[in-house]
């Protein structure tokens, strides 16, 4: 691993984490970079730091470019710590002259580090500072994803550093968006954006109208995961306007747990149903499929269908996992029913209409409920519970158990 020259004098001084495997809940697969940015210029400043356990891949790459004493800047984008992590190590070594962060950056780094001493500079958005001939131009984004949050834009170079906007949990040798298959960091851009900013969504189209109105010309996007934008950055700002649209698609996601196999053989037969009125089917059992990656599936799938087996009284363990994850995350404008077998008390099917109903998933059906195994009926019953979700998908007709075919 190398500083990387992103632009003439702006150097990628981060660090690349192959192993990390669980992001705080978020399966990171492919593992994930912490990216730090050094601009040399008459002042140096340092743009976010790294997760600590790579704070020696910083410093280290930051000397291939200049001693770390010369920083004079340190820029806190995130102070969520796998951007700050390293910041007490960085700082004694450093000795900044001045931190610029916002207000609720300089509280967060405060409450998470205890050192009232460090020399803070407040900044809200359009404050600018010049660091010789360049100038960096403040942008709060409070809420994307933390209220500390900001991007900081170079001016005379169109570059954006974003802050965990636009990136990808996406561990590579490559730096730049042009060295990978772009449908490749799309999905992993989307995945990013459904776990950590669909919550955030309307603030997304907030700001994405504000940038508009400033009319920042953004040649390149430098965020702190992932490789950086600078063959397509809008590209990834265009995905994102949909993405916080929360614009769907045909696309129905079935997610079950089974006991003994019943749940399993239901949800298949409402994915027949789905198919047959032309959706595109996803099914995903919880017991093999991670939160996260049932979370990215989500971001386009109009209808969302449950299906547990009812245990002690309860929904599987693993529905309820990911159900209070959705919960958290809002997807809005969604349709979509439950289903499962029970033994004797079957609670789970009511259950689970009662979290599709705070989620504020509109219910298609009431759902179906099945003794034990499905018989011919029962698989019949399933797949027109599949029909009726695909019709309000297709048709935006909502029936009730009654009135379907
Ligand atoms: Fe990559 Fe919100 O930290």
């Amino acid at each position: 691993m190398t500083a990387v020259e992103v632009k003439k004098d702006i150097y990628w001084v981060g660090a690349v984490d192959w192993n990390v495997r669980d992001f705080h809940g978020y399966s990171t697969e492919r593992g994930t970079t912490y990216n730090a940015y050094l601009v040399k210029d008459e002042k140096v400043a340092l743009f976010d730091t790294v997760k600590h356990d790579f704070r020696g891949d910083l410093v280290h790459n930051i000397q291939q470019v200049i001693e770390p004493d010369k920083i004079d800047y340190i820029i806190v984008n995130h102070v969520e710590l796998d951007h700050s992590g390293s910041l007490p190590e960085l700082i004694d070594l450093v000795k900044p002259e001045k931190i610029f962060c916002t207000a609720n950056g300089k509280r967060a780094m405060i409450s998470h580090f205890h050192r009232e001493d460090w020399p803070f500079e407040v900044v809200k958005t359009g404050d600018e500072i010049r660091l010789g001939s360049r100038t960096v131009r403040f942008i709060e984004t409070k809420m994307l994803h933390w209220p500390d949050s900001m991007f900081s834009y170079l001016v005379e170079d169109k570059l954006l550093f974003s802050s965990d906007a636009f990136g990808q949990h996406l561990a590579s040798s490559q730096r730049f968006d042009d060295q990978l298959p772009m449908d490749e960091l799309i999905n992993h851009a989307a995945k990013y954006y459904a776990n950590i900013l669909l919550v955030f969504s309307p603030l997304v189209q907030k700001l994405l109208a504000q940038v508009a109105e400033m009319g920042l010309a953004i040649e390149m996007i430098a965020p702190d995961h992932g490789p950086i934008w600078r063959s397509a950055p809008g590209r990834i700002i265009e995905a994102y306007a949909r993405w916080s649209r929360q614009e769907t698609s045909n696309k129905a996601l079935v997610v079950y747990d089974t006991m003994w196999k019943s749940t399993e053989k239901m949800a298949k037969s409402v994915c027949t149903g789905l198919e047959r009125e032309g959706l595109e089917v996803r099914l995903m059992s919880a017991r093999l499929c991670h939160r996260s990656d049932i979370m990215a599936e989500m971001l386009d799938a109009k209808a969302i269908i449950f299906g547990s087996a009812t245990l002690n009284n309860n929904i599987m363990p693993r529905l309820a996992d990911i159900l209070t994850y959705v919960k958290g995350l809002r997807p809005v404008g969604r349709v979509g029913a439950s289903f499962g077998s029970y033994g004797w008390s079957g609670e789970a099917v009511r259950q689970l209409n009662g979290y599709l109903e705070e989620i504020g998933i509109e219910l298609v059906d009431e759902g179906v409920r099945i003794k034990n195994v499905p018989d011919h009926e029962g698989y019949k019953q399933c797949v027109e519970l599949g029909r009726a979700v695909g019709r309000a998908v297709t048709q935006g007709a909502t029936t009730t158990k009654e009135g379907g075919q």
